[in-house]
């Protein structure tokens, strides 16, 4: 039986219409990742682009000096929540151990901008950027920290991301497990710090946007 996604993933094309259906999926994963994380961040609220502007594409500017190590921030990007998550040194340590049990422990997929192939998928190891929407069918993960008792992740969770839709699994650099419906490791999108607190989101010095 084909399981229908309770958010489909959104295009890029704007339409009045998409409205509705980008407020829900955002609130959705906002309120998820509050109710699964103590150390969450508020979602932003407001945004250095106009509405319209952000709506067409726009990158945007995000202010990540108050997300406490562990802590994630969700913004909105492109109609897609993107989150920003300080990992703390425990949380790094776990990635290596993984590479077994992952589908693409070395990121060879196309999911993220150059510089963000490598073991921590993101520029600086510590702040790990990633597009909150599932490989598989659309759905929003949510944060799913370590030591939770869930039966999709067994009972050595390390931390990473949980996609309630049909249990896809993600480590806490983005990375799908194996046996898993998402066929693919979560996007990063292309970004850049513009200040050691503050990232643009949407556009890199590569170009990318
Ligand atoms: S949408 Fe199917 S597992 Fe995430």
């Amino acid at each position: 039986m084909t399981s229908t996604p309770a958010f489909p993933a959104l295009s890029g094309d704007l339409h009045e219409h998409d409205d509705e259906r980008r407020r829900m999926l955002l609130l959705t994963a906002v309120t998820a990742s509050a109710g699964m994380a103590a150390t969450a961040v508020p979602f932003v609220a407001s945004f250095a682009p106009s509405e319209r502007a952000r709506a067409m594409g726009a990158s945007v500017e995000v202010d990540i000096g108050d997300i406490p190590p562990g802590g994630i921030k969700t913004v909105e990007w492109r109609g897609k929540p993107v989150w920003i998550m300080r990992r703390t040194t425990a949380m790094l340590a776990t990635l290596h151990a993984l590479d077994g049990e992952l589908v693409d422990p070395a990121s060879r997929k196309d999911q993220q901008p150059a510089y963000a192939r490598n073991p921590q998928r993101s520029i600086r190891p510590e702040v790990f950027v990633a597009v909150g929407i599932c490989t598989h069918l659309g759905c929003s993960p949510t944060e799913l920290p370590a030591g939770t008792i869930n039966p999709s992740v067994g009972s050595d969770w390390k931390g990473g991301f949980f996609c309630p839709c049909h249990g896809s699994t993600f480590d806490l650099a983005g990375r799908v497990f194996k046996n898993k419906p998402a066929p693919s490791n979560l996007e990063v999108p292309p970004y850049k710090y513009l200040a050691d607190s503050k990232l643009l989101i949407g556009e890199d010095d590569a170009g990318t946007a």
